[in-house]
């Protein structure tokens, strides 16, 4: 187990993964808190799960621990280094976890049914605001959805009625160069409607004004984001469903 640990430890993780034998990962993220808002069915038992975007791969080992039978994560830039991290976190989490996790090395914008197939429930955690493109990236995933799409994302404008979207050209959002775009909620979910879902379920809203406020005055004194865009920053999350009979899967819970 000291080994699982000194290899742990080695590791940049961005996720917060128990391994087992008393070893957590020491992720950036404090991703059990986030387990809690994604609100992932209780049951995929039997299910086939595709999370785009996976890193270290937290929501897919959890997706398999929760019955799916087969679970494909999917990632390309925090695999491959460049400022974003590496793959060998998940590789580590696999095998600590005697995990049938499988592997696609894609970039969003190139999956397609010819590439991956279609799943019956997707993650897309955590990528949407990162995306040049992200209409277009939704449109490609929306096909590869048997069941449920579950998009969890980062906002803006909250509050205002009408659909629209906050475009960062520089660093404007968190100071990361990767951050592009950001909906309000009737935005995200006019374009899950538009993609082809035949309901859109926002499960985890926003918080309200004070709490909004009090973040956006943390970030100010941080220097992290000014104040007026902060308070109308969250994330929420999306639960969005075809058609078919959506029932059979035990939603939401934790
Ligand atoms: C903030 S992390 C979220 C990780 C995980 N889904 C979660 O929610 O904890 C963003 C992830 O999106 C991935 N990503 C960003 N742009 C991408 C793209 N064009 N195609 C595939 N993955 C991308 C990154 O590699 C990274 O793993």
């Amino acid at each position: 187990m000291q080994d699982l640990k000194s290899r742990s430890d080695a590791i940049r993780w961005y996720h917060t993964i128990d391994l087992g034998g008393g070893v957590v990962t020491s992720g950036v993220d404090d991703t059990p808190y986030r387990l809690r808002r994604v609100k992932l069915p209780t049951s995929l038992r039997g299910l086939s799960v595709l999370d785009i975007g996976a890193w270290d791969g937290f929501f897919s080992f959890e997706c398999e621990r929760r019955g799916a039978a087969r679970v494909v994560a999917a990632d390309y830039y925090s695999w491959h280094g460049g400022g974003w991290g590496t793959k060998a976190g998940f590789t580590l989490a696999r095998e600590a976890l005697g995990s049938r996790v499988e592997d696609v090395d894609i970039d969003v914008m190139d999956l397609s049914l010819d590439r991956v197939g279609q799943f019956d429930v997707v993650l897309f955690l955590g990528v949407f605001y990162h995306l040049r493109h992200p209409f277009t990236a939704l449109e490609r995933i929306a096909p590869l959805v048997r069941r449920q799409l579950i998009v969890e994302t980062v906002l803006d404008m909250v509050g205002i009625s009408r659909p629209a979207m906050a475009f960062y050209p520089s660093r404007e959002l968190n100071n990361d160069p990767t951050n592009w775009w950001a909906p309000n909620v009737p935005a995200m979910r006019g374009m899950l409607e538009t993609v082809g879902f035949d309901r859109v379920e926002t499960v985890t809203a926003t918080h309200g004004p004070v709490y909004r406020a009090a973040r956006a005055a943390y970030h100010q004194v941080r220097g992290k984001n000014p104040f007026g865009p902060a308070f109308r920053q969250d994330r929420a999350v999306f639960h969005a469903f075809k058609n078919n009979p959506s029932s059979l899967i035990q939603n939401p819970a934790s």
